[in-house]
């Protein structure tokens, strides 16, 4: 079993992390090329998103080749390189295997296209006539799920875009290629997988309206998804490596199955409901201020609910798929810094394993993108179609995208405060962030007092101490608004956390004497004894081993 409790992953989104050849766009050897600075963060393991053949209509989440590599983003011999490099440093490599879908371009679809049977069993086609799908489901991008193939006279499925179509795990033989996808990769030295959607792919048999939603009802937590996971890994032999599954609109209670002790699935899952907690009914093209009230609810819901179940979780705030946190749920100006410390300090110090995306660890921020020429992801350009659609001007749809779209979190990563911030020496596929003058890593080094600083030692306290991988957590914040307290316990030691979520100074329910602890972690300067109120944002950690 892979210790991945006391472990934490980085996540590149290759795209955007560095370039090494100057024409604008991240790569393979950009990536080897920076591994000291990832071996300085401390983490262990490094998620890539796909750097697979792909026509990259979705970035590389639409594979043509699940064997290839994208020549946009280097060789084989690259690849084989990065994995040797980043074992040199103890740092291993977790790939993004997308087998919810294929690109269209994938042979397996081409062959389907071209009639024959086997290949279209690979797929979820259904016979038909162009003026009625199959059934009302809607893409995750947008419109219909469904696209009509005229010469065949037939429907396929895509969750996602037209050039994602969903494939059938209910054929065996799909099942034994992506395991075979697995082992290939496994022989390589790839130490772990993130699985995208990996809780879309098991469908109905048969498939209906849904009168009341976009369909995800029927498919999400399928049928035979826990099946299917359990056979993946019993026979590809990943029970022992570090797996997780992003869970699209999951439960709970499908979380503790997928990631249980016993369950044989996935070493732990990634899901969602805290990061829907600015979104209008759900709906994330509207905005809301944070209702942080419901955020502490489901943190404490999803903390004490995956340590009764023996489940694990995938802590993060910020992904390829998200806007940036410190914009989103701290504060990017005045208390920039403070805040970005303390939404660390929050989900790092729980039980779960930490994940930090590209620049969370310097505080990048939003983009602040003023024109949608500047957009470059799919779902938000379809987004901003839909939003003028549904009345919005040009402003207001591009202030929802300034706050909701994908790209936010995809601007190339701030290396220092050069020209286009040391990502390239060519022309970036997407623009930067303007601040990476003053945010960037080169900056945040010279600075004791930096973010990245504070992600290293966050990092480098759970190597020290169990209790932050091994603690038995308890919610101790009461009803306080704004403020989120918890205690871990493991084997006589303990470990006290305060986060104040807002901007305004907080008292806390009783005033805690700390005198006979160790203060380990906090980002305001330590004053008192007797901790009685928080300032704004203040974070801090104690630790305590009992006599
Ligand atoms: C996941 C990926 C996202 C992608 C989608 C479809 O959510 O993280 O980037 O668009 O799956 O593959
Ligand atoms: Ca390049």
């Amino acid at each position: 079993m892979a210790d991945f409790k006391h472990s934490v992953v980085y996540q590149i989104y290759i795209k955007s992390f560095c370039d090494s050849n100057g024409d604008g766009i991240g790569d393979i050897r950009g990536i080897t090329g920076k591994l000291d600075y990832i071996r300085s963060l401390g983490v262990d393991y490094i998620w890539i998103t796909p750097f697979f053949l792909s026509p990259m209509c979705d970035n590389g989440y639409d594979v043509a080749d699940y064997r290839a590599i994208n020549p946009m983003f280097g060789t084989m011999e690259d690849v084989e390189e990065l994995i040797a490099q980043a074992g040199e440093r103890q740092i291993g490599c977790m790939f993004d295997m997308v087998f919810n879908h294929t690109s269209t371009e994938h042979e397996w679809f081409r062959r389907a296209l071209a009639g024959e049977k086997k290949y279209q069993d690979y797929y979820i086609f259904r016979d038909g006539t162009p003026d009625v799908p199959p059934t009302n489901w809607e893409s995750k991008f947008g419109g219909s799920a469904w696209e009509y193939v005229p010469r065949l006279g037939k429907w396929y499925l895509h969750l996602f875009d037209v050039g994602q179509a969903d494939l059938n795990w209910d054929n065996p033989q799909v099942r034994e290629e992506l395991k075979d996808v697995i082992r290939f990769w496994k022989s390589k030295g790839v130490r772990g997988f993130r699985f995208d959607v990996v809780n879309l792919i098991s469908k109905p048999e048969r498939l209906e309206n849904d009168e009341t939603g976009d369909g995800r009802k029927y498919y999400t937590d399928g049928p035979h998804v826990h099946e299917y996971l359990q056979e993946l890994a019993a026979d590809t032999g990943i029970e022992d490596m570090v797996t997780v599954g992003e869970m699209s609109s999951t439960s709970l209670e499908n979380c503790i199955r997928y990631s249980g002790e016993k369950s044989g699935e996935l070493s732990m899952c990634f899901n969602f409901h805290h990061l829907k907690v600015d979104y209008q009914d759900g709906d994330k093209w509207t905005l809301k201020a944070p209702d942080f009230q419901q955020l502490k609810e489901l943190f404490t819901r999803w903390q004490e609910g995956m340590q009764a179940g023996h489940g694990w979780n995938a802590m993060f705030w910020c992904n390829h798929d998200q806007p940036r946190a410190v914009s989103r749920f701290g504060d990017d100006g005045r208390y920039w810094k403070e805040s970005a410390k303390m939404l660390a300090t929050l989900i790092h110090l729980m039980r779960g394993t930490p994940y930090i995306f590209q620049g969370e660890e310097l505080g990048v921020t939003n983009a602040g993108y003023e024109t949608i020429e500047q957009y470059r992801d799919v779902e938000s350009l379809n987004y901003y179609e839909i939003l003028r659609n549904r009345g919005l001007t040009d402003r207001e749809a591009l202030h929802v995208l300034g706050e909701r779209s994908r790209d936010m979190g995809r601007t190339p990563m701030q290396w220092n405060g050069g020209k286009h911030a040391g990502f390239t020496g060519g022309t970036p596929w997407i623009d930067l962030v303007s601040n990476y003058e003053s945010i960037n890593v080169e900056a945040e080094e010279a600075d004791p007092d930096s973010i990245l600083h504070y992600y290293r030692k966050l990092v480098s306290l759970r190597k020290q101490y169990p209790v932050i991988g091994d603690g038995q957590i308890r919610f101790t914040n009461g009803d306080v608004p704004m403020l989120i307290s918890y205690e871990r316990e493991y084997q006589g030691e303990s470990l006290m956390v305060w986060c104040n979520l807002g901007s305004e100074a907080l008292v806390l329910p009783e005033a805690v004497d700390v005198s006979g602890m160790k203060r380990l972690i906090g980002n305001y300067p330590d004053e008192e004894q007797n901790i009685s109120r928080l300032r704004p944002y203040e974070c801090m950690a104690y630790h305590k081993i009992q006599p």
